[in-house]
């Protein structure tokens, strides 16, 4: 383990943005990680995962602490189910594809996600239908306060759409260092509902679904869809879908006839910011080496030498547009550096 000094954080990042780290050191053991933290010289840390959901806007001044602790192993299972412990630096997609080879369902709707495992509860990550939340059992992290490890189980991680306990209370407090899941063994819980799943499984030929088909019909929906970030920089969703009152969902109707919604509850549906974005006339926009992508709206994209704050003042027009024209506030899903 070495910690070395100016370096660029370019491809470490799926934006692309190139801003320098003032140290960074790459960490492979829960020791090693332990000292680092420890260590007074350097006060001003980030965490960093696979870059994923991040934008950086400036230069790093402090310790960037790239988490590189890798491992899978089987805890315990019986006749239906098996609990699977992965370290916080495996790549999360790599991980799904190991699960499905294995047979273990539970994950074959998020294939595909970049980033790692261990930042996947942080936003409760999700795709087609399913969340991080309903296969995770518990993870491990260590307090940067006490520098011992902590377990946190389902219910202390107050897992919500793109949100938990580490965007809230723990946020900055922790890192996570492994994650367990709960995944079937056979009797599958195949989750199908999401229109695009079933239509590209029948374009497949395929009537009677595996996890594998699943995974295989999710990539291909999500390649037709999002920019692969190592061709164009981006950070999936800028933004999450918004949640708004049926009271003022009803009061758009009457302008917008067609503004897409999803039930959340009795009073609440959640609005696609996508929509509201294309709507806002900037799908497809270009603004010298960055814009909003010609297929997703909800994705900002860097066409090679976008800086970060190019980015941010875009997302910033977005929101004030979107603000405007529906009176809904978008907020920010990627991290702000
Ligand atoms: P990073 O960007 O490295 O880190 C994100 C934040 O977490 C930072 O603040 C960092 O400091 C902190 N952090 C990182 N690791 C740890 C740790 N171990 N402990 C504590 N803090 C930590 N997300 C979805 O939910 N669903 C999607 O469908 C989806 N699609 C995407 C598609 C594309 C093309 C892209 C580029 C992104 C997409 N994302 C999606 C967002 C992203 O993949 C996830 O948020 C992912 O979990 C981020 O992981 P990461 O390791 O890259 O995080
Ligand atoms: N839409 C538009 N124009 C656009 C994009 C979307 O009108 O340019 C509308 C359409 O009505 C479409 C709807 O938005 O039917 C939903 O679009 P899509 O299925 O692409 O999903 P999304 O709501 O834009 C969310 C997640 C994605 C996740 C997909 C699939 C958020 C913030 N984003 O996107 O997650 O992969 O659903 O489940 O919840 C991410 O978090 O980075 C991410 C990519």
């Amino acid at each position: 383990m070495q910690i070395q000094n100016n370096i660029s954080l370019k491809p470490y990042n799926t934006f692309g943005i190139d801003v320098n780290a003032k140290h960074f050191v790459s960490v492979s053991n829960i020791n090693d990680l332990k000292h680092i933290i420890s260590l007074k010289a350097y006060t001003n840390k980030l965490i960093l995962g696979g870059g994923s959901n991040m934008l950086l806007t400036k230069d790093f001044e402090g310790l960037v602490i790239h988490l590189n602790l890798k491992g899978i192993a089987i805890i315990s299972e019986d006749e239906n189910s098996v609990i699977v412990k992965a370290n916080a630096g495996e790549n999360w997609h790599e991980f799904v594809l190991w699960c499905i080879k294995n047979d273990f369902g539970g994950l074959e709707n998020l294939s595909l996600i970049p980033g790692n495992v261990g930042t996947a509860p942080i936003q409760n990550i999700g795709a087609y239908g399913v969340e991080l939340k309903d296969s995770f059992e518990m993870c491990e992290a260590i307090s940067l306060e006490t520098k011992k490890l902590q377990c946190f189980t389902k219910s202390d991680c107050k897992f919500g759409y793109r949100n938990s306990i580490f965007k809230q209370k723990a946020k900055g407090k922790f890192i996570i260092t492994s994650v367990n899941f709960k995944l079937t063994k056979n009797k599958h819980n195949l989750n199908i509902k999401y229109g695009a799943i079933t239509s590209q499984l029948e374009l497949m030929g395929v009537s009677n679904p595996k996890i594998q088909d699943i995974s295989k019909a999710i990539i291909s929906i999500r390649e037709s869809k999002l920019p692969n970030p190592k061709e164009i920089g981006n950070s999936g969703s800028f933004f999450k879908n918004p949640i708004i009152s049926k009271t003022h969902f009803n009061t758009l109707k009457e302008n917008f006839e067609d503004i897409p919604s999803y039930p959340i509850s009795e009073d609440e549906v959640k609005i696609p910011a996508g929509w509201l974005i294309e709507k806002s006339g900037f799908k497809g926009k270009r603004f010298d080496d960055y814009g909003v992508h010609k297929n997703q709206a909800l994705v900002l994209v860097n066409y090679g030498n976008a800086k970060g704050t190019e980015i941010l003042n875009l997302s910033k027009l977005i929101q004030k547009t979107v603000k405007r024209i529906f009176g809904i506030f978008i907020e920010a899903e990627v991290n702000i550096l």
